[in-house]
């Protein structure tokens, strides 16, 4: 069965265009489904909002003020297992374990630092829901499931 998942393209990955290009061709290439796909902007409050589960962490505000600095895409993407299949295309958090241990993933090659590092992937089918639903508020799931 698909399994839906969340996806970003952070402000760094936006503002560089062959960066852009990338990671939109490793979506193809793993042949994830692109349910939804819009750019948008947050603002801080917006931002402070999606990442709450942070709050109080040394690099939060930091976090939040990258997440608020440029346009973003966000994308709904579906495939067997997408939540653990786009975490593995991304690559570790940490750049430096990114660039080490995982060259090829698009933060292995494309990740600036651990705050600015291209994308960011819900964490459990829980998370996607809730990111899918903050994001695009107008999705229904179901009815998606039912005319698929
Ligand atoms: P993401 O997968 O979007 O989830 C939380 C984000 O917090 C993460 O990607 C990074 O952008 C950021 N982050 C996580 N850990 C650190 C860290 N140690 N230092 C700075 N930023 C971090």
């Amino acid at each position: 069965p698909l399994q839906l998942t969340l996806a970003l393209l952070k402000p760094d990955a936006v503002a560089h265009p062959l960066v852009r290009e990338a990671v939109h061709a490793a979506i193809l290439r793993h042949r994830f489904l692109i349910v939804r796909a819009k750019e948008l902007r947050c603002g801080a409050e917006q931002s402070r909002r999606f990442y709450r589960e942070h709050a109080g962490r040394f690099f939060y505000r930091r976090l939040v003020e990258f997440m608020a600095s440029g346009p973003m895409w966000a994308y709904i993407l579906a495939h067997e297992n997408a939540v653990p299949l786009w975490r593995s295309v991304m690559g570790p958090t940490k750049v430096f374990r990114a660039r080490h241990s995982h060259p090829d993933s698009i933060r292995g090659a494309y990740g600036l630092t651990d705050t600015r590092n291209t994308t960011h992937g819900s964490d459990s089918p829980a998370s996607a829901s809730r990111e899918i639903a903050f994001f695009f508020p107008e999705f229904d799931k179901r009815r998606w499931y039912e005319q698929d």
